[in-house]
């Protein structure tokens, strides 16, 4: 088969919001009786592919679930290793980003994160803020339940402040702010690995999200996979809730 290329797609169905649980990695290298952070640095590899190819058919906002709130829990060094691999890979990707104008964005508790990680993160976030291609955002020490809870929190204060009503409190003002503020939602959900569950992601966000599992290892998902479950994508019914027309 022919690979696809760009002009294969309709560019008024591209999504404008792509979220990816990159699952897998551990059960990749186990199969090479690795350890798995072999698994996480080729997955990493992955994670410049799936940027590119995001970038190169015009998708605007790409999310990646890169460490949930519930990772803190795995052994300390792997979670070590994870936390140096996403410092390189920010530290790495700076110019590519800064050349193909992708801004970076992180959604979760960044305070969490290591204090060089955290300041890698927060000096590229400041360099490529006015950055006007694609947003890339890395979500880490994030989880949903953990991001409702929050802005339940924030706006249950405005309320006994007296500076908001309860009646006030919408759909689009809980969505203004949570981490994807100003941000469409997702419109598609790719989960790697063979896993069928959303595991505490984008769960306000995700209500009407494409959702497509693939059993590939995130280390092995290519360009030519991504792509087809992107032409897939154009090719479903979205009704939103309602009938056709
Ligand atoms: C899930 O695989 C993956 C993660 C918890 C981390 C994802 C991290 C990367 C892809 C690499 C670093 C990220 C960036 C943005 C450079 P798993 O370890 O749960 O796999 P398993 O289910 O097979 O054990």
């Amino acid at each position: 088969m022919t690979p696809l290329e760009t002009t294969d797609f309709d560019p008024s169905k591209i999504p404008a919001h792509v979220a990816i649980i990159m699952d897998g990695n551990g059960r990749w290298a186990k199969k090479r009786l690795m350890n798995r952070v072999k698994g996480h640095e080729k997955g990493s590899e992955t994670v410049r592919t799936i940027v590119r190819v995001s970038r190169e058919l015009g998708i605007r906002y790409l999310t990646l679930y890169a460490f949930s709130t519930e990772n803190w829990g795995r052994p300390k060094m792997e979670v070590s290793a994870l936390m140096s691999l996403l410092k390189k890979f920010i530290y790495s990707e700076k110019s590519d980003m800064m050349k193909h104008r992708i801004r970076l964005n992180a959604l979760g508790q960044i305070e969490k994160l290591p204090e060089d990680v955290r300041s890698a993160l927060v000096q590229v976030m400041e360099e490529t803020k006015d950055n006007d291609g694609m947003c890339l955002n890395l979500a880490l020490s994030y989880g949903s339940r953990d991001e409702i809870a929050g802005t339940v929190r924030l706006l249950a204060e405005q309320v006994k402040q007296g500076v908001m009503k309860s009646e006030e409190i919408t759909e689009d003002v809980i969505s203004s702010h949570l981490f994807t503020r100003g941000m469409p939602d997702p419109d598609l959900m790719i989960r790697t690995s063979g896993e069928m569950r959303i595991s505490n992601f984008l769960m306000w966000q995700l209500s009407y999200a494409e959702i497509f599992f693939t059993p590939t290892l995130w280390p092995d998902f290519s360009e030519e996979e991504y792509k087809k479950i992107l032409l897939d994508y154009q090719n479903r019914d979205r009704r939103f809730g309602k009938v056709e027309e």
